[in-house]
């Protein structure tokens, strides 16, 4: 397994907490996914789970929730987190070997994790092994084309490409969905130090002198493939 290096959540996992805690405040990333396949009932699988700050919500509704994080320190967290949830487990693999049977679940998610274009097809392939024929899967990135936090973004990436990503998975007939969210602070002092673990420190400092108040507009993409029906039509034979 290779994994992909995290700094914000491998080094500053306290931090990457309270960001997600502010991300998203108006739920409208959980809005457009369960709009794209509502997983009550379902078995999902959360690719890059990190410390499992997602698999809660999905255990809420859910039959049965798997997390997949490579990065052991991680895995514990995640562990910890998820204990007294009896739907959820934590298995300590990456995207591109996943030890779960073919055709077990009915949804695969990752947010920010590994799913960043080029490179990422052995992931692409074992999600679609993973999924029962009309699962979906669905892949949540930011969205480097929205300012102002794309701006920040492309900033430190001069040479990451928002199109190309975008093409990438176009091609492979993934459906782009872009999302406004906020982000919402408790304090100052949480929001600057969010900025910090993302930025390199100009960038950070230019992005904290530039925010006013405590939340934060930013976009996000949601990519989302569906796995071919395993039924023919009715009237169609092979
Ligand atoms: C930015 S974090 C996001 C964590 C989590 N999805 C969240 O939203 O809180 C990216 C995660 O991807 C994990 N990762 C790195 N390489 C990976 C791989 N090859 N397969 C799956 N996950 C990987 C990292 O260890 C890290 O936990």
């Amino acid at each position: 397994m290779t994994a992909v290096p995290s700094p914000n959540i491998w080094h500053w996992p306290e931090v990457y907490e309270r960001e997600n805690r502010a991300q998203d405040a108006a739920g409208a990333i959980w809005a457009a996914l369960r709009e794209a396949g509502d997983w009550s009932g379902a078995d999902v699988v959360d690719i890059g789970c990190g410390d499992g700050f997602h698999l809660p919500m999905f255990a809420a509704t859910a039959r049965a929730v798997v997390g997949v994080e490579p990065h052991p320190p991680l895995v514990r967290r995640a562990e910890d987190r998820v204990v007294g949830l009896p739907n959820v487990r934590v298995v300590r693999a990456g995207a591109e070997l996943v030890p779960l049977p073919d055709a077990s679940a009915d949804l695969v998610h990752a947010r920010t994790a590994y799913f960043f274009g080029p490179g990422c097809e052995p992931g692409l392939t074992e999600a679609m092994r993973l999924l029962r024929p009309d699962g979906l899967l669905a892949i949540v990135d930011l969205d480097a084309s929205r300012p102002p936090y794309g701006d920040w973004m492309r900033a430190d990436l001069p040479f990451y490409d928002p199109p190309s990503v975008e093409r990438f998975f176009e091609r492979r007939g993934f459906t782009l969905r872009r999302v406004d969210t906020e982000w919402r602070f408790p304090d100052r002092a949480s929001l600057a130090a969010v900025l910090g673990i993302e930025f390199s420190a100009p960038v950070a400092a230019r992005a904290l002198a530039v925010t006013e108040g405590l939340s934060l507009p930013v976009g996000y993409r949601v990519h989302t493939l569906r796995k071919p029906g395993g039924l023919l039509p009715p009237g169609r034979h092979r």
